[in-house]
């Protein structure tokens, strides 16, 4: 195996909004490297549909306080006040600055950034639905990516393009400890790559991929918080899991909220247009949590549609075709390539997907990572986008707040680790430090176990969608851990058919697939602790929110041997007491 040594100021891992963003910040004041396992437009921000929220009060009045109100209830009051005060404000700049890149916005008739209703986003706390969301018809994830990726190429941006990273470097020990860089693997060739660096920035996305139905692509295996993980540094709040309304009935592919935004209406088996009964003020534009709910209360009491009666309806077909067409576009595609519908005349099966980790690696509204429940941040260590917890979700995040929160704490993420790496030395280190990693590649390119990756990756998503999902219990999330206990064994004589060195996705899933399995063990681990109902954390078995003994967020620790022991962190509270959650 050939190995390779770099050295950059500044190494960031993810090229999706948050590592583009945060590229953007460094680009021109530091030495830095983006590597990333895809190439950078295909991240998975480009699948983003609906929106991007601000309060520009472009169509209607709003402010950004209004939307912090949301974000902090949409939350269930487990977000931090401070970090969600920081969002709404830098939301506004955030959008404009977008704009000045020239993202292609759609326009109202005058020519101002249009805005459009998203669920749970209200005028005058609660009062009805604001249209806070600015967009790009729906695909203004994609005209995003696009937008910062043209941005870093101008700015001459390096990037390392199909590298992935299975570890990370440190220089120091205990509490001297900083982030010293990164190995990665190189897909086109096998080689091995050390990037030293002073500072480190992770931005690796999400994780869905633990879930059997999901609108994550399959690269969304939770790498980031995987490797760091595995170094002892925790994972936060990691039971709050989203499940996105409106996925493609049997296969999950994402059908943006936009569409309820412009006026789609959920109905049940019967044709009853259920949310009135769940939601009576903001209806089908409840936040995720209730309205997922809802559709699994509705099957689970036979009210579903179809011969299994196992999905509702997303009802487009009162909206005028020229909206749909204007608006939706690309959802329509999907629903006609996927289903075989025609949205503007036929209402169409979804059902809740996986979508979206409220939680991940712990940070400060800097971006810089903490690691215990006293906020000790590790120097040069940093996180944003989904695959961080700053917490400005909590539990249950805001459709369209996504888009925001990786510009926002992209930006600032990589503006702390200009100032940082700006003051410090090159750290030192050894050339063995890539030994780990070679030998982890030996041992799964040379392993004569019988155990395949796909039939455990199944095992494991349909354990979770079944025992894990929009609905838990104690007991189910008992059995649940124990499949993963089951699959850990069965992961330790996993093999790989492809022993070569091009391309080799038979060893990167493989690999992936110890991240896939820790990050379920960790998220059952917490959901059956907080004996309490809480956003996207449904207990039947505790059906509702304790706040005396459950404001607080969880920490996972994995130590030398494995194992995991949970701690707590208080809440950042702020101007909004917590409150029954009505809409
Ligand atoms: O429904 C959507 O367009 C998804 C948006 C989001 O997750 O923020």
């Amino acid at each position: 195996m050939n190995i390779h040594y770099h050295s950059y100021d500044a190494v960031i891992v993810g090229a999706g909004g948050a590592g583009l963003r945060a590229a953007l910040e460094t680009a021109g004041n530091v030495r830095t490297a983006v590597i990333t396992k895809l190439y950078p437009t295909r991240s998975h921000t480009g699948a983003a549909q609906g929106g991007m929220c601000a309060a520009l009060s472009n169509v209607e009045e709003d402010y950004w306080e209004w939307h912090a109100f949301d974000t902090v209830k949409g939350s269930d009051y487990l977000g931090d006040q401070d970090a969600i005060d920081i969002m709404c404000r830098e939301a506004i700049d955030a959008v404009i600055d977008l704009e000045h890149f020239g993202l292609p916005f759609s326009r109202t008739p005058e020519g101002k950034i249009d805005q459009r209703r998203f669920g749970g986003h209200t005028r005058n706390h609660g009062e009805a639905p604001v249209r806070r969301a600015c967009y790009a018809a729906d695909r203004t994830g994609h005209m995003i990516l696009q937008t910062l990726y043209q941005q870093c190429v101008a700015a001459d941006v390096n990037f390392f393009n199909e590298f992935q990273v299975f570890d990370v470097l440190f220089d120091g020990e205990g509490a001297s400890r900083r982030a010293a860089g990164v190995v990665a693997y190189e897909l086109a060739t096998g080689d091995l790559h050390v990037f030293t660096s002073k500072g480190v920035l992770f931005a690796t996305g999400g994780y869905g991929r633990i879930f059997q139905i999901t609108s994550n692509a399959h690269t969304l295996t939770g790498d980031g918080p995987g490797v760091l993980f595995h170094r002892g540094i925790p994972l936060e709040d990691m039971e709050f899991y989203q499940f996105h309304p409106t996925g493609i009935y049997g296969i999950g592919i994402l059908l943006t909220e936009g569409a309820r935004g412009e006026g789609g209406i959920l109905r049940n088996g019967l044709g009853e247009r259920f949310m009135e009964r769940v939601a009576p003020t903001v209806k089908d534009l409840a936040p995720r949590d209730m309205v997922a709910r809802a559709i699994h209360a509705e099957i689970k009491e036979g009210r579903g549609a179809g011969p299994d009666k196992d999905y509702v309806y997303l009802d487009l077909t009162h909206l005028p075709p020229e909206q749909i067409d204007a608006k939706l576009p690309d959802i329509s595609g999907f629903v006609r390539t996927y289903l075989g519908l025609e949205p503007k005349t036929d209402p169409i099966p979804i059902q809740p997907t996986a979508h979206y980790a409220m939680g991940g690696i712990p940070t400060n509204v800097h971006g810089e990572v903490v690691i215990d429940a006293n906020n000790t941040v590790l120097p040069g260590l940093y996180a944003a986008g989904e695959c961080a917890c700053v917490s400005v979700h909590g539990a249950n995040r805001l459709g369209t707040n996504s888009l925001l929160d990786i510009n926002v704490f992209g930006r600032r993420g990589g503006r702390a680790m200009v100032e940082y790496v700006q003051q410090v030395d090159h750290p030192d280190l050894p050339r063995s430090v890539v030994d780990p990693t070679r030998e982890r590649i030996d041992a799964m390119m040379h392993s004569s176990g019988t155990e395949k990756v796909g039939t455990i990756r199944s095992e494991l998503q349909v354990a979770m969608m079944r025992d894990a999902s929009v609905v838990r219990t104690g007991e189910s999330l008992q059995e649940a851990l124990r499949v993963i206990h089951e699959l850990r064994d069965r992961y330790e004589k996993v093999t790989i058919d492809d022993k070569g060195s091009i391309f080799n996705y038979d060893l990167t899933e493989a690999l992936e697939l110890g991240s896939l399995l820790d990050i379920a063990e960790v998220l059952v681990l917490g959901a059956d602790a907080r004996k309490e109902s809480r956003g996207a954390h449904w207990r039947d078995d505790y059906p509702t929110r304790d706040d005396a003994n459950w404001m607080k967020h969880t920490l996972a620790y994995r130590d030398e041997s494995g194992a995991i022991a949970l701690d707590y962190k208080p809440v950042v509270q702020g101007r909004y007491e917590p409150m029954e959650r009505k809409y």
